[in-house]
């Protein structure tokens, strides 16, 4: 049920925080996963003075960091980061994930790309055996090329759906100014080979599919009332 959800999100961002650093910079991804580890890292800076400051994905960790006392940094300017926490929508038994279910996905591959240590956070309903079987991959594009987008798009085997505001007439528009596709499949048969393709189009400047980024998954398990935590050490090839 939803609250065990809420309760397995929180076990796996407390149990991330055991191995997070305690000066220094950090690294904060965007979701209600992070923002259970955000919450406690404020606390804990508070009560043990710690000396950390964040570099954030997206406006909503920004906003929830001040919030939470945490100091952020621009990230312009910044080229590593030791440690980053982010969630996923999708984790496949590879450790592959799509992640863009709030949009920040450009800025999330940024920082983990710019991240010594990248760590996903997720309970076990994020689980799937193959990618793209219960999210979409979410596209962000430049306004300007979205018909250019849109037709390189349309021979693959998806469907595509622009993101629409709930809250504004009209497509969302990302913290970074641009449009989101996002690209439903039933099941993507050769994730990598999908991400060159998208990497390969002018005009998206970013997208969900995340292959071979993480260094780590902690995946919270549950099963009545009881939470059980995962960590699977990864072998990361790519984005650094
Ligand atoms: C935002 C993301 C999030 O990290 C992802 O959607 C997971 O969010 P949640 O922890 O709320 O399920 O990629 O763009």
């Amino acid at each position: 049920d939803k609250s065990m959800i809420e309760k397995a999100k929180k076990a796996a961002a407390l149990k991330a925080m055991e191995s997070a650093p305690e000066h220094g910079l950090i690294g904060l991804g965007t979701g209600s996963t992070v923002s259970y580890f955000i919450q406690e890292l404020g606390k804990r800076i508070q009560k043990e003075h710690l000396d950390l400051k964040a570099v954030v994905t997206s406006f909503e960790s920004q906003l929830l960091a001040r919030q939470h006392g945490i100091t952020v940094v621009p990230l312009m300017g910044i080229e590593s980061v030791p440690w980053t926490i982010d969630g996923a929508d999708e984790i496949d038994p590879d450790g592959n994930v799509t992640k863009g279910r709030g949009g920040a996905q450009t800025l999330e591959k940024i920082v983990a790309a710019m991240s010594d240590w990248y760590c996903l956070v997720a309970d076990q309903t994020k689980r799937v055996d193959r990618l793209g079987t219960k999210c979409p991959v979410p596209i962000e594009i430049i306004p300007q090329a979205l018909y250019l987008v849109l037709s390189r798009l349309s021979p693959l085997p998806c469907k595509v759906h622009i993101r629409t505001s709930s809250e504004k007439d009209g497509p969302v528009i990302t913290d970074l100014g641009n449009f989101i596709a996002d690209a439903y499949f039933e099941g993507i048969d050769d994730p990598p080979k999908l991400d060159h393709l998208l990497n390969d189009i002018p005009g998206i400047v970013g997208h969900g599919l995340f292959i071979h980024r993480a260094d780590q998954v902690i995946i919270s398990t549950f099963e009545h009332e009881e939470i059980k935590i995962v960590t699977q050490n990864l072998k990361r090839t790519s984005g650094r």
